[in-house]
C-alpha cells in the first residue's frame, strides 16, 4: 500500500467512473470516498467542496473529480488556495497538469471520456512527478 491517500467524488454523470476507478486503486493506495454513492441526479459542489477541503487539510495527498465535463467540479475545488485542480481529457494532459502545474486534483469529464480512458487518466497523474524549474516559478504566481 501506497503512503499516498486520494480522496475521490463526484456527481451523477461520473458516479459509475467513480466506481470502477475505486476498485482499480484501492489496493494500491488509501482511497477516502466522498459519494456521490448512488446514480440520482446531486449537485456537483457538494462532492467537489468535499474532496477539495481534504486536500486543502491534508486530510488527503491528491483528489479525483468527476462530473460531465469536469468543468463544474474544476470551477469548485479551484476556489481553495491549496488546490489547483486540472481538467484532465487525455493522457497527454494528465501528464501535464503534473509536469507543469503540480495539479493536486485531477478532474475527468465523464461524458467524454471512456471508463478506461479514465482510469488511464488517473494513473498518468499519480504516477508523473512535477518538473519544478520554471514550472516552479510559475506554479508560485498562481495565488500571489
Ligand atoms: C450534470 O448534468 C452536469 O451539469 C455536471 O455533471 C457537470 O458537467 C457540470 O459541470
Amino acid at each position: 500500500m501506497k503512503d499516498i491517500t486520494i480522496a475521490i467524488g463526484c456527481d451523477h454523470a461520473g458516479y459509475e467512473y467513480r466506481q470502477y476507478i475505486i476498485e482499480a486503486i484501492e489496493e494500491k493506495y488509501p482511497v477516502v470516498d466522498f459519494g456521490t454513492t448512488t446514480p440520482d441526479s446531486v449537485d456537483y459542489p457538494d462532492f467537489a467542496h468535499k474532496v477539495a477541503t481534504a486536500v486543502q487539510t491534508k486530510e488527503a495527498h491528491c483528489g479525483i473529480l468527476l462530473c460531465g465535463t469536469a468543468n463544474g467540479v474544476a470551477m469548485t475545488a479551484n476556489k481553495y488556495k491549496e488546490v489547483r485542480a486540472g481538467l484532465a481529457w487525455t493522457i497527454e494532459v494528465a501528464q501535464l497538469i503534473k509536469q507543469h502545474n503540480n495539479a493536486n486534483i485531477v478532474c475527468i469529464p465523464a461524458r467524454y471520456t471512456s471508463k478506461q480512458q479514465a482510469l488511464q487518466i488517473v494513473e498518468t497523474f499519480l504516477n508523473t512527478p512535477f518538473e519544478g524549474g520554471r514550472h516552479e516559478r510559475r506554479v508560485n504566481k498562481i495565488c500571489s
